[in-house]
């Protein structure tokens, strides 16, 4: 039977069927009243989500667009950027840093560990003439599937007086992350995730004091440069074309999330991951990330059982199920895979997946327990 795939990756994420159908409406124009009605709540819900009071700008891009309009509107050649690297997306930071002139220096960790706050303070005691000017990290590291304590880390940063700038793409919307609260200067995110609507959109929020930083930026680009953005939100609107049909379906998509309330939202979140964590271990599988409180509520890494392939498992559950999961990313190609439980994911959803993924390592072969 076809039509029935269950994408359990970490993006993108399954669609409700009446945001797909909004999406199929004809375009409006942007310059348009209607455009900027629409436009104007997507703002104002996009705050509610992103739990700030300042604006969130929407790009026209992926998820690593904003992170680009992140360190582009901020370094200058030269400057120093610490990067706090659990996995591929943190390194992504340092390479974006490094794109744009800056030094780049990183505070790594094993892939599937997390950032010590006890190591990140050590470090910035140690930077006495305040070189360092931007702290980079990820929440949500979906490599690895492991998430950063970003509230301690955020609250050591500021009292160094760098600028935090975090990935928040697989947490906004499916783990607890409050910009204002918890002093993160800059937050990027992307629509694929958790947001309940296809690839192409990307958002930014900075607060007053990357503001402040963002003045001193001598080349801070052209088409991502916040300063064109804020200023046509302040005309409801965006500098250059936006992608209308996705802001359409974010629109439909943000009063859904509005109706179920973050509180839920991020239980929904919760319990999934924990639902399948814990099936996983009932099934004698062993996880990447083995501590629950390191572990993101998004994604889920899984070793294979001894002697299976990650391909076969794949195969298997694609083939056999219509169930699409992931695989590892570079040095953890075929080594794991990933089960995503972010965005329109409901509890059926990882029941289907854990029998399945039972029952695909029977007919592989394998042993389970
Ligand atoms: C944590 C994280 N950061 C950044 C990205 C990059 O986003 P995109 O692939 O939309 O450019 C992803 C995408 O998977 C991600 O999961």
């Amino acid at each position: 039977m076809k039509n029935k795939t269950l994408l359990m990756i970490p993006g993108p994420t399954p669609v409700p069927e009446n945001v797909l159908l909004e999406m199929a409406k004809s375009p409006m124009p942007h310059r348009s009243p209607e455009f900027s009605a629409v436009f104007d709540e997507v703002n104002e819900d996009l705050k509610w989500i992103f739990q700030t009071r300042n604006d969130v700008f929407v790009f026209a891009s992926s998820g690593t667009g904003a992170m680009e309009a992140a360190l582009s509107n901020l370094v200058n050649p030269g400057d120093k950027v610490l990067s706090l690297v659990i996995g591929n997306f943190g390194e992504r930071w340092a390479k974006i840093a490094e794109s744009h002139g800056a030094i780049a220096e990183r505070l790594a960790v094993p892939y599937g560990e997390v950032i010590n706050s006890v190591d990140l303070q050590k470090r910035l005691e140690e930077d006495v003439n305040k070189e360092i000017k931007i702290v980079t990290m990820t929440h949500s590291e979906t490599s690895t599937g492991a998430v950063n304590d970003v509230k301690a880390l955020c609250e050591i940063i500021k009292k160094h007086g760098a600028l935090s700038v975090v990935d928040g793409v697989t947490s906004v919307g499916a783990m607890d992350i409050k910009p204002d609260e918890w002093g993160i200067n800059v937050l990027v995110s992307g629509s694929q995730k958790g947001f309940m609507i296809p690839p192409g959109l990307a958002f930014l929020t900075a607060d007053d004091k990357a503001f402040e930083v963002h003045k001193q930026c001598k080349y801070p680009g052209f088409y991502f440069n916040w300063s064109s953005y804020k200023k046509s939100l302040a005309q409801h609107t965006t500098p250059y074309t936006p992608a209308v049909n996705l802001i359409i379906a974010l629109h439909l998509a943000l009063k859904m999330l509005k109706s179920e309330g973050l509180e839920n939202i991020l239980n929904r979140h919760r319990t999934n991951a924990m639902l399948l964590r814990n099936s996983l271990r009932k099934l004698g599988l062993k996880l990447f990330v083995e501590d629950d409180s390191k572990a993101s509520f998004a994604v889920t890494s899984v070793y294979p059982p001894e002697g299976m392939a990650v391909g076969d498992i794949r195969k298997i559950l694609k083939n056999d199920y219509d169930i699409i999961v992931a695989n590892g990313q570079n040095d953890l190609k075929d080594k794991i895979f990933r089960i995503g439980t972010l965005g329109f994911v409901s509890e059926r959803d990882v029941l289907t997946v854990v029998s399945a993924l039972e029952s695909a390592i029977e007919k592989a072969g394998g042993r389970l327990k």
